[in-house]
């Protein structure tokens, strides 16, 4: 049984005084992957899973946290009045690094919290972390009374995350858990933060996460350098080209200009970002007209794009698609989100969704040695107060 947030809340730090729940969702990238840092466009979709957060405010200047998926951990006790990174308080830092994110903006926090959290998101990839930090931001905004809309809670939970805790991520994550709408996917151009809902629905066709249960943290993964390796791609091209990000070149363009590019790797580098863009936007019209073939077609592409030019994925992951992908009844299959691990989506029909679960997962044990679990999509919608 999940716990109930609520109820735990009162047992470990009593049930008195004015207490509020909150809950986040996390999110999955439906195509546009590696892209929200080169000015790209992405698509995501919340998740109905996501972080459950309850808070009371405090007189002193103590916020105390509480985990239940880090019960060992008891309460970890944070001070206003020392806000810097500390790596022995572990996922504390994620909150801790909104608060610390929000001072900064010019919003002074002068008392603390006690604060449980729950979270029920399945493996890494689907960003718990962006999910944790966006229901911080969304009860500091209530608590505190604070002008802030989704879209800056979205901005000052990326800049807790880039500034705070050292990953260099974009802006898609937090955006998605922040401002996604019911049965809606999010068509986000991060150059602007100009989007659209679009809805999603795929007729005849499940959309299937496996999560491969190799772990990935976007800290120690090779994420950082790829962002670097685009900014040194984009810094060639623009030896040349009037730009500001990779993804302003249509595929075209960059045919013409990838001569100004001379070495390999960064090459690589660059045909994914300008080619990603072009299948995202391609992707979104597919949906649009209920082309799921097209659309399928499409996750394959960046799926592979991902594997053999971005170099971000792993023999877990490679082994969940190929699996996939080897049945006639799965349309497109590839990995999402940040990468080197975490989960796969799959375009299932609908009447195969058990024989696909049956078939791939037992591959997967024989060859990875790791069992995936699997679930259908749900897709939910923004941060919010839900007590
Ligand atoms: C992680 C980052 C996002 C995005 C994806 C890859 O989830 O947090 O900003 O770059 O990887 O698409």
């Amino acid at each position: 049984m999940p716990p109930k947030p609520m109820r735990e809340f009162r047992k470990i730090y009593g049930d008195d005084g004015d207490i509020r729940e909150y809950f986040a969702p996390g999110r999955v990238n439906l195509i546009g992957e590696h892209i929200d840092y080169n000015g790209g466009h992405v698509f995501p979709c919340a998740l109905t899973v996501g972080t459950y957060l309850v808070a009371r405010k405090r007189t002193d200047t103590i916020v105390n946290f509480y985990s239940a998926n880090y019960k060992r951990g008891g309460v970890i006790a944070r001070d206003l009045n020392s806000l810097s990174y500390d790596k022995s308080k572990a996922w504390t830092n994620y909150p801790f690094g909104v608060l610390w994110a929000i001072i900064q903006k010019g919003f002074p926090i002068k008392t603390g919290f006690d604060i449980y959290v729950y979270g029920n998101i399945p493996g890494s990839g689907l960003s718990s972390s962006a999910s944790i930090e966006v229901a911080m931001g969304t009860m500091l905004q209530d608590m505190e009374k604070l002008p802030l809309c989704k879209q800056d809670i979205a901005l000052i939970s990326q800049k807790a995350e880039n500034e705070y805790n050292g990953c260099n991520c974009g802006i898609m994550d937090q955006f998605a858990s922040a401002m996604a709408s019911k049965k809606h996917a999010l068509f986000l151009d991060c150059a602007t933060l100009q989007y659209e809902d679009v809805p999603l629905e795929l007729k005849g066709v499940k959309i299937i996460l496996a999560n491969s249960n190799k772990p990935h943290s976007l800290v120690s993964s090779h994420y950082n350098d790829r962002r670097r390796e685009c900014e040194e791609a984009l810094k060639l091209l623009q030896q040349k080209l009037p730009i500001k990000n990779l993804c302003e070149l249509t595929p075209e363009e960059f045919e013409e200009n990838k001569y100004l590019i001379q070495d390999e790797i960064l090459l690589k580098r660059a045909k994914h970002a300008v080619y990603e863009e072009y299948r995202t936007k391609e992707a979104v019209k597919a949906l649009k007209e209920n082309n799921i073939e097209r659309f399928a077609t499409l996750i394959n592409e960046s799926g592979d794009s991902l594997r053999y030019d971005y170099d971000a994925t792993c023999f877990e992951i490679d082994t969940l698609v190929d699996e996939a992908r080897s049945l006639p009844y799965v349309l497109g299959s590839r990995e999402t989100g940040g990468g080197w691990g975490g989960n796969t989506i799959s375009i299932v029909r609908e009447d195969c969704v058990d024989q696909f679960i049956e078939h791939v997962s037992k591959a997967y044990k024989a060859k990875a040695s790791l069992c995936a679990d699997f679930s259908v999509l749900e897709v939910g919608f923004g941060g919010r107060r839900i007590l």
